[in-house]
């Protein structure tokens, strides 16, 4: 009997590789291990049913005669990789190599080049029509593929943050440099990542897309102050990792719909030094991101928490990543209020400079997210 499960599965663990491919090298450990995943299924299925047959159907996957209704923005962006290269069938036959999936895979990932020549011993893929001209897709492909890196970085983070919480390993680290790399890659080969960064939002999963936006907010302004290539990657990861110490807190504290009751609010407030603790234990390759997790919610004024008796002087990439969280906080919807539009958000914070803020830095902040509107509007 044809286990329709395992037959999506194929789809789904394709789908995934190739975001995954997207993100980090072919070498390393997540992209091997989701193309053995998909080896393994592939064996199992079409030692069962024999030949897999793919098959796109409108914006649907059809596998074998099953539609395949669901969707998500990993099976999104293989059937726009599917589609741009005008393919509608692929067949895949028993005893395909991993050598030739990994081939595959990368044929389906790595855009159009090569979209001609490729040939495969134990897979067909039907051409609908003609592979368009190199410049007519190019402009097309790049957003859609930086976008998908917003995808991808959204679930390696979420992955991510939860096993930093269980006291994960320094390993996680490098996959959190990885994101910030490609990230600060995409924001530099294209504004419009930047802008859509910004805009952003999402109801469920807050702290992992609040803090891919803090850290690129936070690495635009350290751009804008003219700081070098080599510190930005470390000041992107600090500024990502902030908030990893919310991770601690309950979730119903943190979702709660309206205001929090001081006892509430005394377990939030807990967040910085769990998040420096926690960062401590591990090889972050220097001190930036226990410093930031640490003082990120202290005010220039040094109101804010943790209480500090003593004034000493705070990091500048605190202030930074302390700018950047108020600003994101503000731009997202919380179950309490709507989203506030720029405007707004920014004449609130305006009254926070010079006591809330480090007033430099605001300054330089608010000439990054104006020059962002700008070249949006443009
Ligand atoms: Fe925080
Ligand atoms: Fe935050």
């Amino acid at each position: 009997m044809k286990d329709r499960k395992d037959l999506f599965g194929v789809v789904l663990d394709l789908a995934q590789v190739i975001q995954a491919s997207a993100i980090y090298p072919e070498h390393h450990q997540r992209v091997q291990q989701l193309l053995s995943r998909l080896h393994d299924r592939i064996g199992r299925v079409s030692s069962n049913v024999g030949t897999i047959h793919i098959g796109i159907v409108g914006n649907r996957f059809v596998v074998d005669e099953f539609p395949f209704l669901e969707m998500n923005p990993a099976l999104e962006k293989l059937l726009k990789d599917i589609h741009e290269k005008g393919i509608e069938k692929i067949s895949i036959k028993e005893g395909l190599t991993s050598g030739e999936l990994k081939r595959f895979v990368y044929f389906l990932a790595k855009g159009k080049d090569g979209a001609r020549e490729a040939r495969f011993e134990a897979i067909d893929y039907g051409i609908i029509q003609a592979i368009k001209g190199k410049d007519e897709t190019e402009g097309r492909e790049s957003t859609l593929s930086r976008s998908h890196i917003l995808h991808g970085a959204t679930e390696v983070l979420k992955d991510l943050l939860k096993s930093l919480a269980r006291g994960g390993s320094g390993a996680s680290v490098s996959s959190a440099q990885e994101i910030v790399a490609s990230i600060m890659q995409g924001i530099r080969q294209d504004a419009h990542l930047f802008h859509q960064l910004m805009q952003m939002q999402s109801h469920d999963d807050y702290t992992v897309t609040h803090s891919l936006n803090v850290s690129a907010i936070v690495v635009a302004q350290a751009t804008a102050l003219g700081l070098p290539e080599n510190r930005l990657q470390e000041i992107g990861l600090a500024a990502m990792l902030h908030d990893i110490g919310k991770e601690q807190v309950p979730s119903e504290i943190l979702q709660k719909p309206g205001k929090i009751n001081p006892q509430e609010f005394a377990k939030m407030a807990e967040h910085p030094l769990a998040g420096a603790k926690a960062l401590r234990k591990m090889d972050c390759g220097s001190d930036l991101p226990v410093i930031v997790a640490f003082e990120h919610h202290i005010k220039y004024d040094r109101t804010g928490y943790p209480k500090e008796s003593a004034k000493r002087k705070l990091h500048p990439v605190s202030y930074m990543t302390q700018i950047a969280d108020v600003y994101d906080a503000l731009r997202t919807y919380r179950p309490y209020r709507d989203s506030l539009d720029i405007k707004t958000t920014l004449s609130i914070m305006e009254k926070g400079r010079g006591t809330e803020f480090e007033p430099k830095l605001y300054d330089n902040f608010l000439r990054t997210v104006l020059a962002d509107q700008a070249g949006a509007g443009a």
